[in-house]
């Protein structure tokens, strides 16, 4: 007999819907592994900049993601040893990440990476394309999204919470760019697959939104 395959929750969505925070609440509760793809582009965008590369310079790029020496410790991330779990959060980091998430050989170089997560017992990944691309037989996909003048909120709440500068009108403008750009782009743009599940967080709590993906992905696994 052939052993099952290690089941793989996708939640894929726009900027700032929450589907990190639900998707690693959900990891913890299953006691799966958590994949925060966002953070390896974001990293990539970050090391690119420290090394002086181009960020229009996709050949480069590339180099800098298959180089990338990136370790995850609970909600601690380093690039090269260094504690960058802020670091690669700001807007100037979020806006960029957008451009060079956009090109395919950036995204090819972190795919098998991506896919390394995928450990027993199970593995939630969160980002734009887990379900179409990375893990397309991952038994449960989740289109995690809210509307944008919430999304926006959410954003500047977590910001001001950091300590760090928020504005929500240039915040608002940003996300619609990202979500735009996000959604544009001919590599593994933003799309909600005819094969996933939406999720509207808009009037959700977070812990409601948790309950609804167990709850979907309790009945996914019932199916053969
Ligand atoms: O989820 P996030 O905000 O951390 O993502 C940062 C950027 O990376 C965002 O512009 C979308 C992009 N991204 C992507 O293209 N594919 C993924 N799987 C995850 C993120």
């Amino acid at each position: 007999m052939t052993k099952p395959p290690i089941p793989v929750i996708a939640i894929d969505g726009p900027s700032a819907s929450g589907k990190g925070t639900v998707a690693k609440l959900v990891a913890q509760r299953l006691g799966f592994h958590f994949l925060d793809s966002g953070a390896l582009y974001r990293a990539v965008t970050l090391a690119a900049l420290k090394a002086g590369v181009g960020l229009d310079d996709e050949a480069a790029l590339a180099r800098v993601a298959a180089a990338l020496d990136i370790s995850f410790d609970g909600d601690a991330i380093h690039m090269n040893q260094e504690l960058v779990t802020d670091a690669i959060r700001s807007e100037r980091i979020s806006a960029s990440t957008s451009e060079v998430a956009a090109m395919p050989a950036v995204r090819q170089a972190l795919l098998k990476r991506q896919r390394a997560f995928r450990q027993p017992p199970g593995l939630v990944a969160d980002g734009r394309d887990m379900g179409a691309v990375v893990f397309p037989d991952a038994v449960l996909k989740i289109y995690l999204t809210a509307d944008v003048a919430e999304r926006t909120r959410r954003r500047y709440k977590q910001l001001i919470e950091k300590g760090m500068d928020a504005n929500m009108a240039t915040l608002l403008q940003d996300i619609r760019q990202r979500d735009e750009r996000d959604s544009a782009r001919a590599t593994a743009p933003l799309q909600m697959s005819n094969d996933a599940s939406l999720l509207d967080t808009t009037k959700l709590s977070i812990a409601a939104a948790v309950e609804q993906v167990l709850a979907r992905y309790a009945a996914a696994k019932q199916v053969p």
